[in-house]
């Protein structure tokens, strides 16, 4: 079935979290569930860069329901504060839209001591699905949407250098990150299932789209990429139809990946689509799993 946003009814009375919301995908998501009268909580890190897109998707869609909720992924202690402040303030969660993400920055550290990329793209992630569940579980027809990346096919789970402990590939600990979101999505289905939620688990990738996203390639690779783009990108707004299509579509269903489903998977229109066959590895997401949990210091009950 083709996914359509205008064919989506109003889901008036909802509330989703979309983090990385001021930039590129978060953005044009943020405007998509704007359109169908979802309330969006823009989690984002820089208040400043938050307000001037919340009053960008005002100017697109006038009667947006939004706030502006600070939330720093390179931080857990930003995290538990996040989910703490909505905790008090909300009696539901409709949706979590897992988007925010950096790629291929120099070697650094979070506050915690993770890899950036793992600590940003990855384990905040899992402690803030962790600590919003009860909320997501107690909302009839919630959903938990990761955000994953084609990156994830060359990605592996290094269990020894995690957080770059011995040694850091740049592209190496994207990859890493980007198939662990998937396996953790996965992995939440599975464990979902077995505690008999309702709760549905669903990812998505946006194929390639010229976001900030690039900011650390090399100045030369930006430049030498722009006579390729119309080739083998689409625009923030197409690629962020895949995460639209998790969040809101009436078909989808628990551990479902979406995808653009043109050219390599790159671009095109959105659709079910299959990951690598190593993000279905139950050993490793397991594993992972539970080093999540330590990392975190938080137990994840279902
Ligand atoms: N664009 C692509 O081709 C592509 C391909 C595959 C997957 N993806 C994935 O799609 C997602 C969105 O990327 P994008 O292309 O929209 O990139 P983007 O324009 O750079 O947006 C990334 C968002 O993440 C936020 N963010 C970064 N670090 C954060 C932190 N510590 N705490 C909270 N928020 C933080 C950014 O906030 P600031 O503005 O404050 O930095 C920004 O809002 C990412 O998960 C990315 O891995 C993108």
């Amino acid at each position: 079935m083709r996914f359509n946003l205008e064919n989506i009814p109003s889901q008036k009375g909802k509330i989703a979290i979309v983090t990385g919301a001021n930039s590129g995908l978060g953005k044009e998501i943020t405007i998509g569930l704007a359109k169908k009268e979802i309330k969006v909580i823009m989690a984002c890190r820089n208040q400043s860069k938050a307000e001037s897109a919340k009053a960008e998707v005002l100017s697109k869609v006038n009667n947006a329901d939004l706030e502006v909720m600070i939330l720093d992924l390179s931080s857990l202690s930003s995290v538990r504060n996040f989910a703490s402040a909505f905790g008090k303030k909300y009696k539901r969660l409709d949706l979590l839209i897992e988007n925010a993400g950096i790629m291929v920055p120099p070697l650094s550290k979070t506050e915690d001591g993770f890899e950036s990329q793992m600590g940003v793209n990855y384990f905040s992630h899992f402690l803030l699905t962790n600590l919003l569940y009860p909320l997501l579980n107690k909302t009839k027809g919630s959903r938990i949407a990761t955000t994953s990346s084609l990156a994830h096919e060359s990605g592996r789970i290094d269990f020894d250098n995690l957080n770059a402990e011995k040694g850091y590939s740049k592209m190496g600990a994207y990859g890493q990150s980007k198939l662990a979101c998937l396996l953790f999505a996965y992995e939440l289905k599975r464990r979902l299932e077995k505690a008999g939620s309702n709760v549905i688990a669903v990812s998505s990738h946006p194929g390639v789209s010229k976001t900030n996203l690039f900011a650390n390639f090399p100045k030369i690779a930006q430049i030498l990429m722009v006579p390729l783009l119309p080739i083998f990108t689409h625009s923030p707004k197409h690629a962020a139809l895949p995460t639209l299509y998790a969040a809101l579509s009436a078909d989808a269903e628990s551990g479902d990946y979406y995808g653009p489903t043109g050219f390599n998977g790159m671009k095109g229109k959105p659709g079910k689509v299959k990951s690598k066959p190593h993000s279905y590895d139950e050993k490793v997401a397991s594993e992972l799993w539970d080093v999540s949990e330590k990392l975190t210091g938080e137990k994840f009950i279902l």
